[in-house]
């Protein structure tokens, strides 16, 4: 596999995985396929050497440009989504255009060229668990969704499956739990109170805060979604995740905290409708079947170095601010 296409290439997990691939596998070539909608930024892969790191600038639902792209590589890796829940909460469509449509539109082309497909999805199909629940999520929990987002991305998963069942396309899906790192959009949870406390302002916290996400750096999921393309068994889905569960008060606590402020100095906000109690991830196929290990498990250090990313670059996310708050503020949080 020498010739990649990424989707979703200039998006936070898109492009922290260009990153990876781009130091990993040294002989790949990788082509960025991305609409750059208000979540995508070509400084994401700015500097990496245009030799090996091609650039297309096109949507996913543009089935010609997709049936191009897909024809002149070896495998397509599909990031490509709108991925905030709270903007399908306030927009449901561009999330049944981008995220069913779009990956239909992928689908038919490997389908048509026979090429491998991985297609990257979240636990967030799997609807959420009591926060004394001892299950976890595993690849035979049923689907149970509950948002717009978390129900479109369902919809793509079963796409994928169906096409894999009747038409023989080369797919795998993996299922992944919150990321967290470098160029994340200010829109989501780490970097909208980093920049909020940033700024001045102190962070918000829907409800109580108590809901609990099973965080993993953007670097173990990348080299997750690396290690199934290369030894993933055709049709199978896999989980990834790295046992980090905290509830969202505790994230925030710890934040403050590695930035020097009283612990205690953030709001409550209203809740988000129909929010999703607890994710939690069991990754043992991951580990047991293809030998995937997770590396930063450190959450404080890699919480440190997501503020410390922050702090040093204000350029890439102050000119994103102003809208995001603004749409924040319709919500009423
Ligand atoms: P993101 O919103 O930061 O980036 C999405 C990227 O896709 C952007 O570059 C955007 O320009 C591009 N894009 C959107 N619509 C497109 C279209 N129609 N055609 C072409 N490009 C388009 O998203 P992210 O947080 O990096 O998530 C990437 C993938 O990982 C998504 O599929 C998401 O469901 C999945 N995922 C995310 C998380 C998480 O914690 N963020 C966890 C598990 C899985
Ligand atoms: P988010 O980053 O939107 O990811 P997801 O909805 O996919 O889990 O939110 C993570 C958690 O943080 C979720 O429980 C909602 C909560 N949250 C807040 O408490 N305050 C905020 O300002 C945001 C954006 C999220």
């Amino acid at each position: 596999m020498k010739n990649i296409i990424v989707t979703g290439g200039a998006g936070f997990i898109g492009s922290n995985f260009v990153h990876h691939v781009f130091r990993e596998r040294p002989d790949w070539t990788i082509t960025v396929y991305d609409a750059l909608t208000y979540a995508g930024n070509r400084k994401n892969i700015e500097g990496l050497d245009p030799e090996r790191v091609k650039f297309i600038h096109a949507n996913i639902c543009d089935e010609a440009a997709i049936d191009a792209a897909v024809a002149e590589c070896d495998a397509i890796v599909h990031f490509a989504a709108e991925s905030h829940n709270d903007n399908s909460l306030h927009s449901p469509y561009p999330f049944i255009e981008t995220n069913i449509i779009g990956t239909y539109r992928i689908l038919e082309a490997v389908r048509k060229h026979g090429k491998r497909l991985h297609h990257v999805s979240t636990d967030e199909v799997y609807g959420d668990l009591e926060l004394d629940d001892p299950a976890k999520f595993t690849p035979d929990t049923p689907y149970n969704p509950s948002s717009p987002y978390s129900s479109s991305k369902a919809s793509s998963d079963l796409l994928v499956r169906a096409w894999v069942r009747s038409f023989g396309v080369q797919a795998t899906i993996s299922n992944c739990s919150n990321n967290y790192g470098p160029y994340q959009h200010v829109e989501k949870f780490i970097p909208r109170q980093i920049t909020e406390v940033l700024l001045g302002r102190k962070p918000k916290l829907y409800g109580a805060g108590e809901n609990v996400r099973d965080w993993i750096h953007t670097e173990d999921h990348s080299s997750g979604v690396l290690t199934i393309l290369e030894k993933g068994s055709i049709g199978e889905t896999y989980l990834i995740g790295a046992d980090g569960e905290k509830n969202n008060k505790e994230v925030v606590e710890l934040m403050l905290e590695l930035m020097g402020k009283d612990a205690k100095d953030y709001d409550h906000v209203s809740d988000r409708p129909g929010h999703d109690m607890r994710y939690a991830i069991d990754a043992t196929r991951l580990q047991n079947e293809l030998g995937w290990r997770p590396k930063y498990t450190d959450f404080r250090a890699g919480l440190a170095d997501t503020v410390a990313w922050y702090t040093d670059n204000r350029s890439w996310w102050e000119p994103l601010k102003a809208e995001t708050e603004a749409k924040y503020k319709e919500l009423g949080r």
